[in-house]
């Protein structure tokens, strides 16, 4: 197996790439810039994408051991028209976003979270994003913005895999 799926499109890894991290391999090989290296140490969570469903530090994995898996980051959470995703939407709705560095990593974590529980307490959503800091704002408006993200797609029934359409 030398395939990673990567926001539903199919990658061959190379032989020299087998032993970059899942974050180089990203931002270097398939130059989706919007995963973020806040330490490369596993201690920041700005790095965070979604590895088959579950939020995982990229900088900590071997692409290596990711072969198989289908990987989900901030690109591939946009609509097909290139809207945001409702957590997207949420984090600016609720001004959770200041510089923004942090807010991929978030959104992913926010992500996983709500693929396993639509309808998650105040303290869940704390629990799931314990690992990402933000130096910005507070935690509370982005504590906020996950529970409005769960409100609007549980009232609008939409579901939460929507905008993870396929994409180069
Ligand atoms: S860059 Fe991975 S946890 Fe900080
Ligand atoms: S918004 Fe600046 S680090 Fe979170």
């Amino acid at each position: 197996m030398n395939q990673i799926t990567i926001n539903g499109v199919a990658h061959t890894v190379g032989d020299e790439e087998r032993a970059l991290s899942l974050l180089e391999y990203l931002r270097e090989r398939r130059f989706l810039t919007g995963t973020k290296n806040g330490c490369e140490k596993g201690l920041c969570g700005s790095c965070t994408v979604v590895v088959d469903g579950k939020a995982l530090r990229s900088c900590r994995i071997p692409v290596e051991k990711a072969l198989g898996a289908s990987v989900v980051t901030i690109e591939g959470m946009e609509g097909p028209g290139g809207e945001p995703h409702p957590i997207q939407q949420a984090f600016m709705d609720a001004g959770a976003i200041q510089c923004g560095f942090c807010t991929p990593g978030m959104v992913m974590s926010a992500y996983a979270l709500l693929l396993r529980d639509p309808d998650p307490s105040r303290d869940d959503i704390r629990k799931a994003l314990k690992g990402n800091l933000c130096r910005c704002t507070g935690y509370q408006q982005i504590v906020d913005a996950v529970r409005l993200a769960a409100k609007v797609m549980r009232e609008q029934a939409l579901p939460v895999e929507a905008g993870c359409l396929p994409r180069r």
